[in-house]
């Protein structure tokens, strides 16, 4: 005779290839290591994924958010996972026949078969929240299988010619179609050609520079700040394929654009809120977006301050250094931290947040500060700390501020 027979059921997670834009968010954010990649996917581990959810708010385009309902014993292998192109379709397995009575057929967000409800995970370091004023964004008007086509109007080197960096400023029109985009979003960009597996280039993930409102005002564009990607972390030579592609782009040229992307990393609407920004090289783009909108808002009004503490090797591979330098002291509070010029000592961003303490800490006391981090990976911890040294040394218990500013979409960190 059988006995009866054990059929578990699991939601798994998934994550869509289609609209991911391979960010690496989502592998930062898991708390247990259950999200992984290679170069054509990133792919959850369903043995190690509890549905905890912590990656769920900070994608920037809602990929992570998929879920389907299988049987344990048959849940899809990272293995299987890397190879897709395409979710799978719920509706397939056995799994199907059973999970209307099992698991309760709720195919968004439940998580994984252990029951996630009650999960406290709060080992994101940011805000996964967007601050209370801000806009309402719209994310993936546009997607890989329907790109909208941008025409490049501008495409400026600027760093200093003699040096290694080569950062520039592209300005992409979308003609009369809509592109909406607020300040911290990013895009997409589908560089033309394919991968040496023969499948089409992924997107690459570019934060926009310029205002709600256009780089031109009342214009439909928008720009990016990008960096010509010619060696990888390790220093051996590589070509970026997307950044070479960009910055090669002449005027009247045309790119596949996807997004946009992203609905936390967002400025507060308020007009007397604070921004103290802190940023590395191309980091600068979302920073350029927010100040540049202030500028011209401060003209109908806005009060709040800015602060702003920006790296780079030096002056000359500082990108946007001259407008900087050109903007009135009593609108923002501009602080340069060079990292390699000839006969200084080597400064951080986190040390020039040190010098400025008293009145780093003055903008931590004020409910109405936000604060925007972003740049290197590198600087993520060393401007925590920062922070935290800063907040202790002047009577601003961390360990309390800390989780507020988070709760309340006061803290974004975008690093890479
Ligand atoms: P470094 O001279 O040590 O590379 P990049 O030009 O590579 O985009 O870097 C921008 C700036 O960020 C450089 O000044 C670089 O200094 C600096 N940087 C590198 N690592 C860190 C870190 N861990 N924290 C803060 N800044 C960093």
């Amino acid at each position: 005779m059988n006995g009866p027979v054990s059929i578990e059921v699991l939601k798994q997670h998934l994550i869509d290839p289609e609209i991911c834009i391979r960010c690496n968010t989502c592998e930062e954010t898991c708390p247990i290591d259950a999200i992984t990649h290679d170069d054509n996917n990133y792919v959850v581990r369903a043995d190690v994924c509890n549905g905890c959810m912590a990656c769920i708010s900070p994608c920037p385009t809602g990929a992570i958010d998929n879920w389907r309902t299988v049987l344990r014993a048959e849940a899809y292998s990272i293995d299987e996972q890397l190879t897709w192109d395409v979710l799978p379709a719920q509706g397939t397995t056995a799994a199907d026949a059973l999970r209307a009575g099992q698991a309760g057929g709720n195919d968004a967000g439940a998580g994984a078969a252990a029951e996630p409800a009650g999960i406290e995970v709060d080992t994101v370091r940011g805000s996964t929240v967007p601050p209370w004023s801000a806009a309402k964004p719209y994310v993936n008007l546009y997607t890989h299988k329907a790109p909208l086509r941008a025409t490049v109007v501008g495409n400026y080197r600027l760093t200093e010619a003699s040096t290694e960096s080569d950062i520039h400023h592209i300005v992409l029109d979308f003609g009369t179609t809509p592109f909406p985009v607020l300040e911290g979003q990013s895009l997409g960009i589908l560089p033309p050609g394919t991968a040496p597996d023969g499948r089409a280039h992924h997107a690459r993930q570019y934060s926009i520079a310029s205002p709600r409102d256009g780089e031109r005002k009342g214009y439909n564009n928008v720009s990016l700040t990008v960096k010509r990607v010619t060696q990888d972390y390790q220093g051996k030579r590589v070509d970026g394929v997307c950044s070479n592609y960009l910055c090669d782009l002449k005027k009247g040229d045309t790119v596949e654009v996807i997004g946009p992307f992203g609905n936390t990393f967002l400025m507060p609407n308020h007009a007397d809120s604070h921004l103290l920004m802190i940023c590395t090289g191309t980091g600068s783009a979302p920073m350029r977006a927010m100040t540049e909108y202030r500028r011209r808002r401060r003209l109908k009004g806005a009060t709040g301050k800015l602060m702003l503490f920006f790296g780079a090797r030096t002056q000359e591979e500082l990108p946007y250094f001259g407008p900087l330098l050109n903007l009135p002291k009593d609108f923002i509070d501009t602080n340069f931290a060079f990292s390699r010029t000839p006969g200084q000592p080597k400064r951080y961003v986190q040390d020039v947040m040190r010098e400025r303490a008293a009145d780093v800490a003055q903008m931590l006391r004020d409910d109405s500060t936000y604060i925007y981090v972003c740049g290197l990976k590198g600087m993520e911890d060393g401007v925590l700390q920062a922070l935290q040294a800063i907040a202790d040394q002047h009577g601003l218990a961390w360990e309390t501020l800390w989780p507020k500013l988070k709760r309340d979409g006061r803290l974004h960190l975008e690093t890479y």
